[in-house]
């Protein structure tokens, strides 16, 4: 784990399917760790939750786990064998500090840290935060692109090409 992105570089990954994007999920199960944390952009409907959704239930290892959205809640809690995940979405956070609340700082140093809305936290988002923005491309194809540093990158495209390879 590093504290800085400047040597951070950028993937771009097509999500033809709502199926790669699971396929996604799976991969970030294979390269995220505890202090990570996932800043989520893109539009509303764009597949931030049903990616976060592919992710923790492959963490977890219930592909039935429920994975409500948290734009009411702004966070949900789950815990795998290792380590807690936080899932929040943030668009109604007020400002930043309300996030402290939440237990934001529990987040980005014991668990995994999912976040919706990231801007929202202004600059309580860590400076090693992964970032990854959803593009729509078509009713049911996106674009991802991921800004990270390179080692986290290659494994992350590696684990991407493996997960989709399995469910082929
Ligand atoms: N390739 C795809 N990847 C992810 N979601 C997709 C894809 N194609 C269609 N969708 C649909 O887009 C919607 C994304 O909604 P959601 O994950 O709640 O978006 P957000 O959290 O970004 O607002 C879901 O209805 C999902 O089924
Ligand atoms: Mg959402």
């Amino acid at each position: 784990m590093t504290d800085s992105t400047s040597s951070a570089s950028r993937l771009s990954l097509e999500l033809a399917t709502p199926a790669a994007t699971g396929c996604l999920g799976v991969a970030l199960a294979d390269v995220l760790r505890p202090g990570d944390v996932l800043a989520l952009q893109g539009d509303l409907g764009t597949g931030k939750t049903a990616l976060c959704r592919a992710y923790i239930r492959a963490a977890v290892g219930d592909p039935a786990e429920e994975v409500p959205s948290p734009t009411f809640t702004l966070v949900q809690v789950y815990d795998t064998p290792g380590w807690a995940i936080w899932h929040y979405d943030l668009y109604r956070l007020e400002q930043p500090e309300d996030a402290y609340e939440l237990d934001i700082e529990d987040a980005f140093e014991e668990g995994v840290a999912l976040i919706e809305w990231p801007d929202r936290l202004g600059r309580l988002l860590p400076r090693r935060a992964i970032h990854l923005t959803l593009i729509q491309t078509g009713e049911t194809s996106r674009r991802v692109d991921v800004e990270a540093q390179p080692h986290l990158l290659s494994r992350l495209s590696a684990a991407f090409t493996a997960a989709q390879a399995a469910a082929k």
